[in-house]
């Protein structure tokens, strides 16, 4: 199997041992307590799982700022988002054992612990250097860094143990899972060559025929759907409704054992690019071969453009900083013509009006409006889940 970024074997930072973690959850009662943001919490649940491998806890100051100019820690280490718990407190010192505590379930319970190595002031300026360095802008209606530019100025660094993977777990049993799962998953099904896909949508027609496409030409033995279950924009389908959505498709339209569907805990960062590149590093560790990336990967608005989340990989990614591979798709979408989804390039007789381009906008007022989105971009199964989500909003 493929291994891990930067280490041979899988290096999770959650304890897997009941009694440690027990007893570790009852020394964080006397710690001093940190209440999370939502983005550090979710560095924690990454960790946690082994996605960040081979990290063992928050970058300090300088590999933050290193990693956000040249996708590299200070001692070398290819990573190209920082991962960091940056706070408005100000009460913790270095040296201190303190628990996290989750700010997204009930009653903050503890997340994990920490060792803080050092507590540093990080100035607006630097924070605005990083802002446009991992999002390519510093403008503040970008969502990610709106939430980036907001979350402090006291940087902690240190190493972490994680006692439990936040609401993911309970709210999305059966969908989350960490990589070491995956990891276990993909060796028990015997696949060897993985492809995996990113979403935080529904799953449309053209995102299946991607995953169909990749699978085939790649000659994969099978495919990871792997839906981010964190945090979205406003307006953005909730994981649970897309979930049923992309079970509902792969139940129906792919042959069993094809296609495994999964998710994992993290909030999205909208970075384009650089998110696609974290993508890359975090599916390699959960032992995916390749990762689809298509247009505006991981993209917000009009801040990149619509191949920019693949020619990162060509341009400013060292051949050998990773071991996963990119299959790059082309715009896909229906074509009148030949009556099926194609990459829109591979249909160069084709102009704008024979293919089915819909906006998520359109697609979206549709729904609101009771219509169903057309066969040619949505299954009738996953259209039906959406308009009752869309009628109950309205309801
Ligand atoms: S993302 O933010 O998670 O990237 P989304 O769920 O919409 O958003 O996309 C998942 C993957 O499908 C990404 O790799 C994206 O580039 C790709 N994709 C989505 N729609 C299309 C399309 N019509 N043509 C080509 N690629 C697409």
């Amino acid at each position: 199997m493929i291994k891990p970024h930067g280490s041979d074997v899988l290096l999770p930072l959650y304890v897997a041992d009941s009694d440690t973690r027990a007893q570790l959850l009852a020394e964080a009662e006397g710690l001093p307590s940190l209440l999370l943001n939502s983005a550090a919490a979710a560095n924690a649940v990454m960790l946690g799982a082994g996605y960040f491998n081979p990290l063992q806890g928050y970058m300090n100051l300088a590999d933050a700022l290193s990693v956000a100019k040249d996708m590299r820690t200070c001692d070398g280490l290819f990573w190209p988002v920082p991962v960091i718990n940056l706070t408005q407190d100000k009460s913790i010192s270095a040296g201190s054992r303190i628990a996290l505590r989750d700010p997204n379930v009930d009653g903050h319970p503890v997340l994990a612990i920490m060792d803080v190595t050092a507590t540093e002031s990080v100035t607006d300026e630097q924070i605005g250097v990083m802002a446009e360095q991992i999002f390519g802008t510093g403008d503040a209606s970008h969502p990610g860094v709106a939430t980036f530019t907001q979350l402090g100025n006291h940087l902690l660094s240190g190493s972490i143990q994680v006692l439990n993977f936040s609401y993911f777990s309970e709210e999305f049993a059966g969908t989350f899972q960490t990589a070491v799962e995956i990891r276990a998953d993909i060796e028990q099904r015997g696949w060897h060559k993985v492809v995996a896909f990113q979403t935080r949508n529904p799953m449309h027609l053209a995102h299946e025929e991607l995953c169909r496409m990749a699978m085939e030409r790649l000659e994969a033995d099978g495919c990871i759907v792997h839906m981010l279950l964190g945090k979205l924009k406003a307006g953005d389908i909730p994981a649970d409704v897309r979930d049923a959505c992309i079970r509902k498709m792969v139940d129906v339209y792919f042959p069993p054992n094809s296609v495994m569907v999964s998710g994992y805990g993290f909030d999205m960062l909208y970075a384009g690019p650089r998110e696609a590149v974290l993508h890359a590093v975090f599916r390699q560790n959960m032992g995916a071969t390749h990762l689809i990336v298509g247009r505006d990967h991981a993209g917000v608005g009009d801040y990149y453009g619509p191949f920019e989340a693949q020619t990162i990989f060509t341009e400013s990614v060292p051949e050998d900083a990773l071991e996963i591979e990119i299959f790059s798709a082309d715009h896909t979408a229906w074509s009148k013509k030949l009556n099926k989804v194609v990459m829109m390039r591979e249909a160069p007789d084709h102009d704008k009006d024979d293919f089915v381009l819909l906006s998520g906008t359109k697609v979206r007022e549709l729904l609101s409006d009771g219509i169903a989105p057309p066969p040619e971009f949505s299954r009738p199964e996953v259209a039906e889940i959406l308009m009752a989500y869309y009628q109950s909003e309205i309801a």
